[in-house]
């Protein structure tokens, strides 16, 4: 019999360069910003402590139970009904793919700035304020750039890449979290910081609306990655520590760490240098106030190179998690296998990602509610249809992942504490996250 192989990496390791991305520093500080700072940063907090830990965990557990993929899983556990192995994984795996869009475009934006932050190094008058200004009205170049991204992403998944990439993540990660300290420290001392940590870690509950729960659910799935299929496909792998409870808890407390810093960071430059937060508010926001910042800076110029270089790393990191998940799950369907899926994800996606490339050129006229095309697609992908695949897949966690081998896979790594471990779970799976993700999906239609 052939034993699977065990890879080399620690689950923990993989599970960090798939979740480790924008969502964390391009993300969340624009979430927080439209949902009125520290109350907002509060909810969240807390629900990544009570729906986040616990549903990621989840979501590896069902891969590790059955040593498959989202499609295979389903089919296997729920005897094959087409309503979820082949409604309810492809509505996941097109989520994917629409998120893979625009998620593409905004790293072309992390690769532009990084190669224009390069060409610094060598000019004289490098004037890093003006970068986002002009690649804004570009769309053919931020098409073109999107394109390369996601052939770059193709050809990792293409050549099995992605472990490799992953431990790069991994080990670069610390470095990353310096230099965002550093400039944190740096944005700290400017005027006016007082007033913008106040916004962003005060819990001033009047500045939340109805939308804010969701809004804090959708960022929290994302920021994890939950609700994609991608942490089964993980959880399915054979790493070389497998002690999932321990790798979700800490990659949920890392990972939330990180984000509260980026908001460090980024607030305090609103403050300086635009005064109303609401008003730069958006998806530019980090390209519009970093930039500021390392232009005040004695090596700004290679602290940019640097910074740029890890974001785009971080996001090559989600994106190839994405691609990857995809095309391990169509592998497991008979009808879809083909050896060259990901060039057919990644064509779909780039397909996808023309909308949200254009969105701030040719398709600026295209706004609702004053909001531009790109931020409705962030929205409606996440704050919407993912919670909702979310709640689907904490149900299908609850029903069909056998409790023994739950049991079993926390009695491996901690026996000590493993029926407390085990009953908090499956408390929280059963009576807490239904309800709170229902709860929040009610008062977005208040
Ligand atoms: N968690 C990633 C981020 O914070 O940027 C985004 C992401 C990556 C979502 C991979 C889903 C996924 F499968």
């Amino acid at each position: 019999m052939n034993l699977p192989t065990t890879k080399k990496i620690h689950i923990f390791v993989a599970a960090i360069g798939v979740a480790f991305g924008l969502g964390n520093i391009w993300r969340f500080p624009y979430v927080v910003a439209e949902n009125g700072g520290g109350a907002f940063v509060l909810i969240y907090v807390f629900l990544t402590t009570i729906v986040g830990a616990p549903l990621l965990i989840g979501e590896m557990l069902l891969g590790k139970s059955t040593g498959k993929n989202l499609i295979g899983s389903l089919k296997l556990l729920s005897a094959n009904n087409k309503v979820l192995s082949v409604g309810f994984s492809t509505l996941v795996l097109i989520l994917c793919l629409l998120v893979l869009s625009y998620y593409s475009v905004i790293s072309s934006w992390v690769m532009h700035f990084f190669t224009q932050f390069i060409f610094g190094l060598f000019s004289s008058d490098f004037e890093p304020r003006l970068i986002f200004s002009s690649l804004k009205s570009q769309g053919y170049l931020q098409l073109l750039l999107t394109s390369v991204h996601l052939i770059i992403t193709c050809a990792l998944v293409k050549y099995k890449k992605e472990e490799l990439l992953e431990k790069c993540i991994a080990f670069v990660l610390p470095f990353f979290t310096i230099v965002v300290i550093t400039m944190a420290f740096r944005a700290l001392s400017l005027e006016n910081a007082i007033e913008a940590v106040r916004f962003f870690l005060y819990p001033d509950f009047t500045k939340i609306s109805t939308k804010s729960f969701s809004a804090a659910l959708g960022q929290m799935f994302f920021t994890l990655s939950i609700g994609f299929g991608a942490m089964v496909t993980i959880g399915a792998n054979q790493y070389k520590d497998q002690s999932i409870p321990s790798a979700g808890f800490r990659l949920a407390t890392l990972d939330s760490l990180f984000s509260l810093v980026a908001g460090l960071l980024i607030f305090p430059l609103v403050s300086s240098y635009f005064l109303y937060y609401d008003k730069v508010a958006g998806p530019e926001l980090l390209f519009l106030t970093t930039p500021n910042l390392l232009n005040s800076l004695h090596f700004g110029t290679l602290l940019g190179v640097i910074f740029f270089l890890f974001l785009y790393l971080a996001a090559l990191g989600a994106s190839v998690g994405l691609v990857h998940t995809v095309t391990n799950n169509l592998a497991e369907s008979k009808r879809l296998k083909n050896k060259n899926n990901y060039w057919i994800a990644g064509g779909m996606a780039w397909l996808f990602s023309l909308a949200p490339a254009f969105s701030s050129s040719f398709l600026k006229d295209f706004s609702f509610n004053g909001k531009p095309l790109i931020v409705v697609w962030d929205q409606v992908l996440i704050d919407w249809i993912l919670p909702i695949v979310a709640l689907v897949l904490s149900q299908v966690i609850l029903y069909f992942v056998d409790e023994k081998k739950v049991k079993a896979e926390i009695q491996s790594q901690t026996p000590q504490n493993a029926h407390t471990i085990f009953t908090h779970w499956r408390f929280l799976v059963r009576w807490v996250i239904p309800p709170v993700i229902i709860f929040s999906m009610l008062l977005r239609l208040v």
